[in-house]
């Protein structure tokens, strides 16, 4: 089981490469600088428990970032070895643990994407709309969801 705790800089190396690994058109190392360098950001990786070496191994995080009256989940992402093994589950718990309950989130992702929808959708998030061709890469729309105050915090 993977311990969640704050990402510092020092993780950034690590989270950069899984981010490569992941994106067709990945954050750049200045982006994430920047996102932690806010203090109302929830700014969250996942480490494995054990020996002191392995425990500074990020195998996932996640940024979200608050503004007035919603807040963004704007990245998360699990190293490609380490999916399907809850990481992801405990990630957004613990930003839930953080922005409480009753938090408005909103979020992007690309129509395309079962397995972040499933995971979102297990959490209360629902699709509110779509912004078409949203990501430049592709083309690819992007739905909207929000996760609005009310929705029971835990996963069904
Ligand atoms: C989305 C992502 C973060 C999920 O992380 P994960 O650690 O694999 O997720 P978990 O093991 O905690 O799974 C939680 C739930 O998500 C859903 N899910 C995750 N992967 C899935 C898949 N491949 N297919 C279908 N549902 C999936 C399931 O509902 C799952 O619950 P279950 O295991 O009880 O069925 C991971 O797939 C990832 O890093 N994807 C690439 C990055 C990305 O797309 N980020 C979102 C951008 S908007």
């Amino acid at each position: 089981m993977s311990e969640i705790r704050a990402l510092t800089y020092s993780d950034l190396p690590r989270v950069v490469a899984i981010e490569r690994r992941t994106f067709p058109t990945p954050w750049s190392l200045s982006m994430f600088v920047l996102e932690l360098s806010k203090p109302d950001c929830v700014c969250l990786g996942s480490v494995r428990p054990g020996p002191p070496a392995q425990r500074d191994e990020i195998d996932g995080y996640l940024i979200c970032a608050r503004y007035d009256e919603a807040y963004h989940l704007m990245n998360i992402a699990v190293d490609p070895d380490q999916r399907r093994h809850g990481i992801g589950r405990a990630l957004i718990d613990a930003m839930l643990a953080q922005t409480g309950q009753d938090a408005n989130i909103t979020l992007e992702v690309r129509v395309s994407n079962a397995p972040a929808i499933a995971l979102y959708e297990a959490y209360g998030f629902r699709s509110v709309g779509m912004r078409p061709r949203y990501y430049a890469d592709t083309g690819e729309d992007a739905l909207i969801m929000w996760r609005a105050i009310g929705t029971p915090w835990e996963a069904a």
